[in-house]
């Protein structure tokens, strides 16, 4: 069984369902509000989980209930919490609008999340991490042992030398571009970029070794489609799959989690993976 550790960050998103996102200086109606646990670190610490990893998070949370809210989902999957600390400062947040076409735009009070500090790896197979963090707590996770992996999500630069330290990046185009701007990223061991509904390409050391299409499937929300990329690529990769086969999974894991709404509660497991193969063999050539 592969073991990770996420450094990263825990929210609980708020979300409003709305039929199209909203302009500037623009009132919409929602058609309904809901509460869901989130956050990029926690969600790809859960989506592991469910692909059957045993999975530790290293993180932080208010000492107010809607850390209990978030962490719920992590608590009762069996994700190790005993290094998320209670900080004085609340709970992360996301503010989420999702239109009828699933499109979503995200606004983060990143609150306890900016306190986070790497404490250990514990020696597991996969250390990944991801934006909403601190920049010392990303430095200090990418030089731990272990297989690397940094989603460089929500897009800003990463210093080269922490870059330098990465066996995995995982990006979108704009991230891959910002990040472009101050690093050799075909430097890098292994590069992911997704592209939105156009699917995803693999890079080693700059050179494209696989590229992958989604499956079809009714979009109802893109939240959280990228952590749950983000983690299925890292398993199998960690695991020693064959590029083409661990993208092919990634882009299916991020197409199973837009059927569903919410962050956390989108994201598949081993099963439904391994179901939608088996009642697909056409997809998967
Ligand atoms: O990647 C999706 C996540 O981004 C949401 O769960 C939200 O909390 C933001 O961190
Ligand atoms: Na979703």
């Amino acid at each position: 069984m592969t073991s990770v550790t996420v450094v990263g960050s825990v929210n609980l998103d708020l979300v409003a369902r709305v039929a199209r996102l909203p302009s500037p200086g623009e009132t919409l109606t929602a058609h309904g509000v809901t509460r869901h646990p989130g956050g990029k670190g926690a969600n790809q610490a859960l989506a592991c989980a469910r692909l059957g990893a045993t999975v530790r998070l290293v993180g932080a949370v208010g000492a107010d209930p809607l850390a209990d809210e978030a962490l719920a989902l992590l608590r009762a999957e069996g994700v190790e919490l005993s290094a998320v600390t209670a900080v004085d400062a609340p709970t992360g947040t996301a503010m989420i609008q999702v239109d009828d076409d699933g499109e979503t735009t995200i606004v983060i009070d990143t609150g306890a999340n900016g306190l986070v500090s790497f404490s250990d790896s514990w020696g597991t197979d996969v250390v990944m991490t991801v934006l909403e963090v601190p920049d010392d707590a990303v430095a200090a996770a990418m030089a731990a042992p272990g297989f690397t992996v940094l989603n460089a999500a929500p897009a800003r630069e990463v210093p080269a030398e922490v870059l330098r330290t990465v066996d995995l990046l995982s990006v979108n185009d704009d991230e891959h571009a910002i990040l472009g701007r101050t690093a050799d990223l075909d430097a890098l061991p292994a590069v992911a970029v997704t592209h939105g509904s156009a699917g995803a390409t693999l890079y080693r050391r700059g050179r494209a070794t696989a590229s992958a299409e989604p499956p079809p499937v009714d979009a109802v929300d893109g939240t959280a489609a990228g952590d749950a990329f983000t983690a299925a690529l890292a398993l199998s990769l960690a695991e020693g799959g064959p590029d083409d086969a661990a993208l092919r999974r990634a882009c299916l894991a991020g197409a199973l989690t837009t059927t569903r709404a919410g962050a956390q509660p989108a994201l598949p497991t081993l099963d439904e993976i391994r179901d939608y193969i088996l009642e697909n063999p056409a997809w998967l050539r």
